[in-house]
């Protein structure tokens, strides 16, 4: 009988994959609400929402807590725990960021309501860089991009932010920054960024399908991005550091190339190693568009995240945008025949495996961070390391840290490209394992005797960061799933 299910589960699955295959992987249209015409440029959703009420309501929706426990990886916001600090729960990053706002608080996203108002309340030095940081989070971004050219990323946060009208100071993303307000198509509404992007990587936004556009719109912002300085280290622009890739090959080889070229988008300085480097943030699009298993299917960010559901009589996309564990899996089920708890623990299968690699991997590249600093404080007492090795060895550390990082930053734990994810891991902890080894002998040579296990000294990174003071949580600690964390990294949080 249980086997009977099975197969007719797997019969149904490829039936619609074969279908949605055909179909350009729609598993069902929503009715399409009679389009009405919005005036050309309005932001104001409220106004948009007289048109389209069912809609405004489940955006509005993405302010209200989620349900708790529904989620192993991304507990984010629910009624009992307002923030989930990234620095707790992985603390070998607060080491790996000292030196800059990301190493002083860091937290997971919540819902799209709040995107505005998290940067008004998170530690100020995350605003450092400026307007810039409106980019991705206010639909007035384009226009204040194109009145005010560089004094946009330049000036102060809230000077620009202070160019807003009043009322949507704290507005996040709105209908405009998705759709065309002439009959609701889906638009692209960030030219000086994600329209550069596409050039980048030698595509035209017409020639995209509407398939590809439910997962571009998205791409606006959940990509990561470059901030250029000036000599004066004011920011003077924004990238993808797309140039090296094309669309659907987007990978971290790519991105890293691109880094090496160009030295302006050194954003910050890693305080443990001093070395200047650029940053990756949020990289959903790359990794779920490098051949993933539902890219090639067809799906979209929206298939997964604003599945079709009825309201009343209407049936719509729901823009309740959030994660489908907390939706009990009902987007899956548009293409997938199991039940929920069976697809449940496929996604907690594929993090938990992905998850075991990033600590094992941000342990090893925290190790040669510190090991660096080591190297510098021999150098200071007048030791001589061997500058072949030490380059080698920071070529080394430079692929494991972003490989690391771009894993780490992107949202999904791995769930958007599982193999991927495990590639670019188990490449960061071979990196990160010959730079320890080039280390170590220079050390040596140099006559340094080192312990086997390297003290990260973690305590010093951790507690009571920045303005806010933010406390390291222990309880919010991310074990290794398959209880190696300490044989493996020697760190026992
Ligand atoms: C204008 C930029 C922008 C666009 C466009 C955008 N997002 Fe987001 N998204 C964000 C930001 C910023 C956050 C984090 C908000 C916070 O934590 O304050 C976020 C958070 C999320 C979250 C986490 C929600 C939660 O409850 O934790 C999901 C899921 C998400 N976005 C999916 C999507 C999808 C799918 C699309 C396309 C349909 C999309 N986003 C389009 C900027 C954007
Ligand atoms: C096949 C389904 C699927 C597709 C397609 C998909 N996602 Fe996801 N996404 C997931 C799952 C599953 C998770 C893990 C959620 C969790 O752990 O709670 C996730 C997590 C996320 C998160 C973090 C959510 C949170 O609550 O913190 C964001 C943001 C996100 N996805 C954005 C995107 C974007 C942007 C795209 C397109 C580029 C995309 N997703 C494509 C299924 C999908
Ligand atoms: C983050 C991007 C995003 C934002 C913000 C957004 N939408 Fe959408 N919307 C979508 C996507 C994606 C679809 C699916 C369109 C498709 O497949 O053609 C959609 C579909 C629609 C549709 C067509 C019917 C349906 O349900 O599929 C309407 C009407 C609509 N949205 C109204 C709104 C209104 C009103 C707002 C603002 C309150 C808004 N949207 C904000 C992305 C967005
Ligand atoms: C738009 C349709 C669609 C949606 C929505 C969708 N899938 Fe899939 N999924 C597919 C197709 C098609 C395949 C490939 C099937 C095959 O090769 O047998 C697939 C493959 C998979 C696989 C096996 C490959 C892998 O990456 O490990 C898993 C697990 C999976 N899906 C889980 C999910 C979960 C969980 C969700 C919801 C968060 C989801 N899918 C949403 C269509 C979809």
């Amino acid at each position: 009988m249980k086997e009977e299910f099975k197969r007719i589960g797997k019969v149904l699955l490829t039936m619609s994959a074969a279908v949605l295959l055909l179909a350009g992987c729609q598993p069902e249209k929503a009715e399409m609400v009679r389009p009405v015409e919005i005036p050309a440029g309005e932001i104001d959703p409220e106004v948009w929402g007289k048109a389209y009420p069912v809609h405004y309501d489940l955006w509005k929706k993405t302010e209200e807590p989620l349900p708790a426990g529904k989620s192993k990886y991304r507990p984010g916001f629910d009624a009992d725990r307002v923030t989930y600090d990234k620095l707790s729960a992985y603390p070998y990053l607060a080491l790996l960021f000292n030196g800059w706002g990301f190493g002083v608080e860091y937290n997971e996203p919540r819902g799209h309501a709040y995107m505005v108002r998290d940067q008004l309340e998170i530690d100020s030095s995350r605003i450092g860089a400026g307007g810039v940081c409106l980019t991705c989070k206010t639909p007035y971004a384009p226009k204040l991009e194109k009145e005010m050219g560089v004094n946009y990323y330049k000036n102060p946060f809230m000077d620009v932010l202070h160019e807003i009208p009043e009322k949507h100071h704290e507005l996040g993303v709105a209908c405009i920054d998705c759709h065309d307000p002439k009959d609701m198509s889906l638009n692209l509404s960030r030219e000086f960024t994600l329209g550069k992007g596409l050039d980048a990587l030698g595509t035209e936004e017409g020639k995209l399908s509407h398939q590809q556009m439910r997962t571009l719109v998205c791409a606006q912002c959940h990509v990561t991005y470059n901030i250029v300085k000036d000599e004066n280290k004011k920011s003077v622009g924004i990238y993808f550091p797309w140039q090296e890739s094309q669309l659907g090959k987007i990978t971290i080889e790519n991105i890293i190339a691109q880094f090496r070229k160009d030295p302006t988008i050194r954003e910050w300085k890693q305080s443990v190693t001093g070395f200047a480097l650029p940053f990756i943030r949020h990289p959903e699009f790359e990794l779920f568009s490098n051949d993933s298993v539902h890219w090639m299917a067809g799906a979209s960010c929206t298939d997964c995240h604003m599945p079709y559901t009825k309201v009343g009589s209407a049936k719509v996309s729901d823009h309740r945008v959030a994660s489908p564990l907390k939706a009990d899996l009902k987007a899956c089920q548009q293409c997938h025949a199991e039940g929920a708890d069976w697809l449940r623990q496929r996604v907690y299968a594929i993090q938990d495996r992905t998850v075991s690699m990033q600590i094992r991997a941000g342990y090893a590249t925290a190790t040669v961070a510190k090991l660096f600093e080591l190297t510098h404080q021999a150098q200071a007492d007048g030791k001589k390391i061997d500058q072949d090795l030490y380059d080698q060895a920071k070529e080394h550390y430079i692929d494991a840290f972003f490989r690391n990082l771009f894993i780490g930053a992107e949202n999904s734990m791995g769930f958007h490209n599982p193999p991927e994810a495990a590639r670019v891991l188990s490449d960061a902890v071979a990196f990160a394992g010959k730079a320890e080894g080039l280390l170590r002998q220079a050390l040596a040579q140099a006559g340094v005797s080192l312990p086997a296990n390297i003290d990260l000294e973690l305590e010093k990174y951790l507690h009571d960061r920045g303005k806010n003071k933010v406390p390291f949580r222990p309880e919010q600690v991310v074990e290794d799933p398959f209880g190696n964390q300490e044989k493996l990294t020697g760190k026992q949080i």
